[in-house]
């Protein structure tokens, strides 16, 4: 058994194979190594099938072979070599009249050897300079292939020494801190929140830990699931080894659907209180009515009555839109002015609009009746609405205003809603990602980017058309167009 010391010398002492035909050459060649400076073991065969052997089973460093009679050419040799996919610095020895095959390829750890005069005293010469070759071809190519692993990772990976000082970024690190890796390496990672995105928040959670974690990490409007490990480098540098996972969008889908679940809850919520409200507003209404009628004359009190009347109206419609909207029911379709859908979702938002100052506009023309699912449509107004409030509180305007505009298009038999707001407008270079599902330019917890994916798809299971034309800085029209009648499928 081989002691792990053995096991050592024998990992650096490099093993060369020679292949001569006669044992006279095999000691030739043995002795040219005589006083080679680094430890040698030098092993024999006398054809080039037992090498080939040896090399399979035992494993050499480099290979000697004799072009003598060995039963293959060094041609072949080498040809079998690649075939079996063993790459070894060979030297192959030929003699003068044979030199014609001497010319390796520019990646081939080959060289062929003369056998003129003094052929024996230059083979370890030419046999260290060939695996020195080949020992910085090796390097350099694992190197390469490192460093592309390392910058194929599209997650952040940064290592750091324990002076807080980024020793290696990958690149999709270095992109997003709008740098190359090269300009990083060396500063210290507190002192990156002066270039792109990634601020102090991350290189602080990255510097303060001296052992492995895992744990969240909110950066601008970014969280990212940042791993750390402590490695030692060689020279016995202490480092850690961090890798950040840009984790946004799974986070946006989880609140999400927290905030489904707690909207599911206060449907139910808002459909108990509604019912609550709805019987005593038919109570008030109904008395009032009464004392109406009973005080018709009295002027003052007939003109408080009608304000209590008409006030206690408008609250029961609103009650009855939330009774609508929270209202669990499977897709139900039926002819709906979408004038009137309009106008029960500016309801349902009233209060909001008026507190913030802005005038809804109703531009509606006389359109005829559209074949659709009331409560899935007012969810695409809402969606809609909702955005234009936001674009619109935003922006800095004097005058706020939201328009709708209704018409019929004739030559499509179909009804079209426009609804355009002087909000901040869309940049060109996101209108297109809009209706892609989680895409949001909103803060964290204020928006999911899924309004708009899901009024898409709402209205194209209308068999209907949604677009969008944005004036970055003046304001957006989305544009829903409805076919009259659903068509046949
Ligand atoms: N009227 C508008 N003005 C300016 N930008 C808008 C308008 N409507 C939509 N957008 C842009 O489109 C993005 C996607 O809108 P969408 O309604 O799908 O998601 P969200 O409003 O961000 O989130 P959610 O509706 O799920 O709460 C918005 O984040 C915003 O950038
Ligand atoms: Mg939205």
């Amino acid at each position: 058994m081989t002691t792990a010391s053995e096991q050592q010398e024998s990992l650096r002492m490099e093993r060369i194979l020679i292949i001569a035909g006669n044992s006279r050459q095999q000691e030739l060649l043995k002795r040219a190594f005589t006083g080679y400076d680094s430890p040698l073991e030098l092993v024999t065969a006398d054809s080039a099938e037992e090498g080939l052997r040896i090399i399979e089973r035992a494993g050499v460093n480099a290979v000697i072979l004799d072009d003598s009679p060995v039963g293959m050419s060094g041609e072949v040799f080498l040809r079998e070599l690649s075939s079996r996919g063993m790459n070894l610095p060979v030297i192959v020895l030929h003699g003068p009249h044979n030199g014609e095959a001497a010319v390796p390829g520019p990646d081939d750890p080959y060289e062929w050897l003369t056998k003129d005069e003094g052929y024996l005293e230059r083979l370890p010469r030419v046999y260290a300079a060939l695996r020195k070759r080949y020992l910085f071809d090796i390097l350099t190519k694992s190197q390469r292939l490192w460093q592309e692993t390392f910058d194929a990772i599209s997650d952040y990976v940064l290592v750091i020494d324990e002076s807080s000082k980024i020793i290696k970024c990958n690149l999709a690190f270095a992109k997003d801190c709008g740098m190359h890796p090269r300009e990083i390496v060396g500063m210290k990672c507190q002192e990156l929140h002066r270039f792109g995105t990634i601020n102090t928040c991350i290189s602080e959670q990255l510097s303060k830990h001296g052992s492995a974690y895992t744990e969240e990490v909110t950066c601008d409007d970014k969280v990212f699931l940042a791993s750390g490990f402590p490695v030692t480098l060689p020279g016995g540098r202490r480092a850690s080894v961090h890798i950040l996972k840009d984790i946004t969008e799974m986070y946006r889908l989880k609140e999400k659907l927290y905030h489904s679940d707690k909207l599911a809850s206060l449907g139910l919520l808002v459909s108990g209180v509604a019912h609550e409200l709805n019987n005593s507003l038919t109570g008030v209404l109904g008395y009032t009515e009464l004392l109406k009628r009973t005080r018709k004359g009295d002027g003052s009190l007939e003109r408080g009555l009608e304000k209590i009347y008409s006030s206690a109206e408008r609250c029961k419609k609103i009650v009855e839109n939330l009774l609508y909207f929270s209202g669990k029911r499977p897709p139900q379709r039926g002819y709906i002015q979408i004038n009137e859908l309009i106008d029960s979702t500016i309801a349902l938002r009233e209060y909001w609009l008026r507190s913030n100052s802005i005038k809804v506009i109703r531009d509606y023309g006389d359109v005829p009746l559209v074949h659709i699912d009331t409560q899935q449509m007012q969810q695409v107004l809402m969606n809609i609405l909702v955005n234009a409030e936001y674009a619109i509180t935003e922006a800095d305007r004097e005058e706020r205003s939201i328009r709708f505009h209704t018409f019929y298009i004739e030559e499509k038999d179909a009804v079209a809603v426009e609804i355009s707001d002087n909000g901040t407008g869309i940049p060109d270079d996101i209108l297109p990602r809009i209706f892609d599902p989680f895409f949001t330019t909103k803060p964290l917890n204020k928006g999911s980017g899924l309004g708009l994916s899901i009024s898409h798809g709402i209205v194209k299971e209308h068999n209907g058309n949604i677009i969008v034309r944005s004036s970055f800085g003046e304001g957006t029209t989305f544009c829903i167009e409805l076919p009259r009648q659903r068509k046949a499928s």
